[in-house]
């Protein structure tokens, strides 16, 4: 299994509820490594070039308006296997589908208010963490 980077943003549903420990220490206790971080308020330019793939689903506007709702903590995660194993720790993108013990079964209320985002895929978490951090933001360790 290779070593990589992943995308991950607690989503302002989990700022919240004051969850973005508990959510952090499950990545921890899986083996991955916090190498940057921030917190940020997105603006609708930010929130809406990020998912510019999703431009034309009924649910853009909603999803920028979410997302700009209230703050977020944007996170590079390392480890081996970290996209897959980011996406098995967040669960299902419904959180009513996600399975018992993932991030959104446990922090989650609805499809558009979803506790987390995670990269799906190599080519995602190479623009997503490119999208938010230069190169000197990233800390290996
Ligand atoms: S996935 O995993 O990309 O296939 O999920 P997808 O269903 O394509 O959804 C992409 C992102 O859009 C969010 N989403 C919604 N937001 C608001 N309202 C509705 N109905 C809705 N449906 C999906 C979903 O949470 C995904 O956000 P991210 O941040 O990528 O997880």
């Amino acid at each position: 299994m290779a070593t990589e980077r992943t995308l991950s943003i607690i989503k302002p549903d989990a700022v919240a509820k004051n969850a973005i420990g508990e959510i952090i220490a499950r990545f921890e206790k899986a083996g991955l490594k916090v190498v940057a971080a921030k917190m940020l308020h997105l603006s609708e330019e930010k929130a809406g070039g990020f998912y510019a793939e999703h431009k034309e689903r009924p649910f853009f506007k909603d999803l920028v308006g979410f997302m700009t709702s209230g703050p977020v903590v944007v996170q590079v995660l390392e480890g081996e296997d970290a996209i897959a194993k980011n996406r098995e720790l967040m669960g299902a993108t419904n959180p009513k589908e996600a399975a018992p013990g993932t991030i959104r079964a446990d922090f989650a209320e609805t499809i558009d208010a979803n506790a987390v985002h995670g990269s799906d895929s190599p080519a995602s978490a190479e623009r997503e963490v490119a999208y938010f951090f230069n190169a000197d933001e990233i800390c290996p360790r």
